[in-house]
């Protein structure tokens, strides 16, 4: 089939633009290499098409003849959003309706689209489940509840079959380690690996669902396959298991080979959520996911592919 990966050239887009060609499929690229980084796609055949989500023309010449989006485009960061909302709400949510709306144009068979874990918020329950009401704490949160609820309403009103992903903490290889935008991995990595010192922001007793690259690609081809029925849903994809920072910092450190370490602990970062673990029934049922590389042996070959 005749792909499109918005947001290409990004960490998940060139994971998900490998696995689609390992697996015989065209594959086109949208991204502006605004955060994506060109070496990610090296040595992979995929057609590229330079330029940003936000401009029309962009987006429908992508979209030409393409029968599944994965659309991974999006400024990601909850610190970013906190610095910078208009530029946030702009990439993520106008961008994701033009790419919607392109879609739709296009004829488009059916829509994956990157959502985020940060939609639950702050709510005391855990596990989280779809059925609970979204309460986003930051601007990134906003932003990509905004783009489910644009993907819903395009499955209602146009019939074109949206699913949106909840991601939760995605990690692995291709992450970028190198702006303070950074995710916590790539950053605790290199610091650990390169003899720097890792922040942590807050007591580092708040807790993520950390989630390998390699099983949200897997999803992302499941949600692409499955029947009607998903069309419309919101699912959470992540690994079932918590750990808090403090945890996470001692198992990379293991992996590094490190007996003793230092941290700097500083103030936590506004819109940051305390704690988050997924309840992955809903995905398990729907797609036929399980998230196959726990975090163990992510954290393994994420440490080894930093070094
Ligand atoms: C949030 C979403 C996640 C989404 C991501 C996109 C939640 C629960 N998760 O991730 O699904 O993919 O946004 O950007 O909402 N931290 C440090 N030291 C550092 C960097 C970060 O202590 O050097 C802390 C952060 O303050 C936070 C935790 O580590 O408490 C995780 O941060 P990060 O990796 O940025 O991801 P989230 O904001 O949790």
């Amino acid at each position: 089939m005749q792909a499109l990966v918005t947001g290409g050239g990004g960490f998940i887009g060139s994971n998900i633009a490998r696995a689609l060609l390992e697996r015989g499929d065209s594959v086109r690229v949208v991204d502006d290499f605004s955060t994506g980084r060109e070496v990610n796609l090296e040595g992979v055949d995929v057609e590229v098409v330079r330029g940003s989500i936000e401009d029309r023309d962009t987006v429908d010449r992508a979209m030409r003849d393409v029968e599944v989006v994965f659309h991974q485009a999006a400024l990601p960061s909850v610190k970013r959003s906190v610095d910078d909302p208009g530029r946030t709400h702009a990439v993520n949510a106008t961008g994701t309706l033009n790419v919607l709306d392109a879609a739709r144009a296009a004829g488009v068979r059916r829509f994956v689209y990157a959502s985020s874990s940060s939609a639950y918020g702050d709510t005391p329950v855990l596990p989280k489940r779809e059925d609970m009401v979204p309460s986003p704490l930051s601007p990134y949160a906003v932003s990509k509840l905004a783009g489910e609820h644009y993907c819903k309403a395009f499955t209602k009103v146009y019939g074109l079959e949206c699913v949106a992903l909840r991601y939760f903490n995605v990690y692995g290889p291709r992450q970028d380690p190198t702006s303070h935008y950074s995710a916590v991995i790539p950053l605790f990595a290199t610091a650990l690996l390169t003899g720097a010192t890792p922040t942590v922001f807050g007591d580092g007793e708040q807790t993520r669902d950390f989630t390998y690259i390699d099983n949200v690609v897997r999803a992302n081809l499941l949600a692409a396959e499955a029947g009607p029925q998903v069309a419309g849903e919101a699912m959470n994809i992540a690994c079932g298991e918590r750990v808090s920072l403090n945890e996470l910092l001692s198992a990379i450190a293991e992996v590094v080979g490190l007996e003793d370490f230092e941290a700097v602990y500083r103030d936590p970062r506004p819109g940051d959520v305390r704690d988050s673990l997924a309840d992955i029934t809903k995905a398990q049922t729907l797609i036929g996911y399980v998230p196959e590389v726990r975090l163990s042996e992510g954290l393994k070959r994420t440490v080894e592919w930093f070094s």
